[in-house]
């Protein structure tokens, strides 16, 4: 067997630059899902292993696309910096824009489609999630990660006690919360038969089908970023200063 298909989503995604691009395309889940092996992510995907090896050990990608830092080399404050800028941003501006969006779709073709309503209320559900998700984090989690970042850099060796204990907390409740917005985003491409549009479907069906599954992508290779290497660094950083 090539020890490839052994390795986890989340090793390759950490590991190759394209990765994670190849596993959206495929629907491979690379984020919440990260810790099945290829093998048994390409079967869940219902698509071929040797295949996805085929196209990760051709990637070419050998750098970060030029306005995103090396995430394994930045530092925690450069990947948060990234994280808020990129995809917080980006989240918060298609929410407000995709709330419209799906009312006005719904009111025109809801009779005729029914599973619109189903979008609505499900992409209201993540989007209710989101931003209190986002706010935590903005307020105690990467305020907390940036600081224990700089007084490692000062050579520090105690910390002041967080409220919440230990960094590991704040991070099982964001994955946690990851996870169902991992949910969420699955029952919305099953209700769209996978943001398919139908004959009949205007300019504006279309726009908010292609939008959804853009935000999906988005918010994929966001909790990548989160759960796959920044939450690990900040608990091991942690776990070293405590250490010492
Ligand atoms: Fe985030
Ligand atoms: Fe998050």
């Amino acid at each position: 067997m090539n020890t490839t298909s052994t390795k986890t989503v989340r090793e390759l995604a950490v590991e190759i630059p394209g990765a994670t691009r190849i596993f959206e395309r495929l629907n491979i889940d690379y984020c919440c899902g990260g810790n099945q092996t290829l093998d048994k992510a390409c079967d869940t995907a219902g698509v071929a292993v040797e295949n996805v090896i085929t196209m990760l050990e051709s990637d070419t990608s050998a750098h970060p696309q030029s306005e995103e830092p090396d995430f394994l080399t930045a530092t925690l404050a450069e990947l948060i910096d990234h994280i808020v800028n990129k995809h917080h941003e980006f989240t918060r501006s298609e929410i407000a824009r995709l709330r419209e969006l799906t009312n006005k779709v719904c009111e025109a073709h809801g009779q005729n489609h029914p599973e619109l309503d189903g979008v609505r209320r499900v992409f209201q559900t993540l989007s209710d999630e989101l931003e209190p998700h986002m706010a935590k984090e903005e307020r105690v989690l990467f305020p907390y990660t940036i600081q224990l970042e700089s007084e490692s850099a000062r050579g520090k060796r105690s910390l002041p006690r967080p409220p919440f204990g230990t960094v590991a907390n704040p991070v099982r409740m964001m994955m946690m919360e990851h996870e169902n917005a991992g949910l969420l985003l699955k029952q919305m491409r099953a209700l769209t038969s996978d943001y398919k549009v139908p004959a009949d479907g205007c300019i504006s069906y279309q726009t908010l089908y292609q939008a959804l599954e853009a935000f999906e992508s988005d918010l994929h290779q966001h909790i990548h970023l989160e759960n796959n290497i920044l939450f690990p660094r900040a608990v091991e950083m942690e776990g070293t200063m405590l250490a010492e």
